[in-house]
């Protein structure tokens, strides 16, 4: 086991692909107190100020299709949600993929990043970011974000956070590579909030509107649009109609 550990970084999920490109152990865990360009999901920004949140990268070099990984992301959903549930004893809700929200605001983040070569997966980063300790965001985040102290009225330790998170997720990994999806996937149904509802989601090309149905066994969100066509998202941000 390797633990990589930093005051501040530019962004940890940037220091576990410099570590990916040399030699590294799989299940290296980079932590780090600041991030100065933290990173989220479609080239947004992850707000990640000195010492409030957990700013985490794994990094792995699973034997696994590259077209598994997001089904890594969504097992990772379902373990932080688990362990903030254990932490705070509050209701943790994912909006698909990787929102983990508490009563409709986001207090966790996961971004995955890939290194592959034909199939084969030379470093996988999954970025796990989880709102701790802030007391306050920046304006344009008031309205969508908050943290584990703002929801349970007082301070809430880092450290063992990330340890209940880290156990839990080692535990649903390893059932992962030796059971497949399916299992991970009920697990992963029972936090979702988006299932059942009317949606629009975004994608590159297109925005759809329509009820969202499920994921399917490749972590896919199927969506039933007014015409009653199903599509399959690989990947967009989802809202709900309201
Ligand atoms: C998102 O919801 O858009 C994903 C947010 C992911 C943030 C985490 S914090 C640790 C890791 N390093 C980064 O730069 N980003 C991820």
């Amino acid at each position: 086991r390797n633990m990589i550990y930093r005051e501040r970084v530019d962004s940890t999920n940037i220091l576990a692909r410099q570590t990916g490109e040399t030699g590294f152990v799989d299940g290296t865990v980079i932590l780090a107190e600041e991030q100065t360009a933290g990173k989220g999901r479609l080239g947004r920004v992850w707000h990640s100020p000195m010492g409030t949140g957990i700013n985490m990268s794994l990094l792995l070099r699973p034997a696994i299709p590259v077209s598994d990984a997001a089904k890594i992301t969504l097992l990772t959903g379902a373990a932080v949600a688990r362990g903030l549930e254990e932490i705070t004893g509050l209701k943790i809700g994912i909006k698909w993929p990787n929102d983990l929200q508490i009563q409709g605001k986001k207090v966790s983040g996961i971004l995955t990043e890939i290194k592959a070569d034909m199939d084969q997966i030379h470093y996988l980063i999954v970025g796990i970011g989880i709102n701790v300790n802030e007391q306050d965001f920046p304006e344009e985040l008031r309205e969508t974000a908050t943290s584990l102290h703002m929801e349970v009225g007082r301070q809430v330790s880092r450290i063992e956070t990330a340890a209940v998170v880290l156990n839990h997720w080692e535990e649903i990994y390893q059932r992962f590579l030796t059971q497949g999806f399916t299992v991970v996937r009920e697990e992963w149904k029972q936090y979702a909030v988006t299932l059942g509802k009317e949606v629009h989601v975004r994608t590159i090309n297109e925005t759809i509107h329509g009820q969202a149905l499920d994921i399917d066994e490749d972590g896919l969100l199927l969506v039933q649009d007014e015409d009653h066509q199903i599509h399959r998202i690989m990947a967009g941000d989802v809202t709900l109609r309201t």
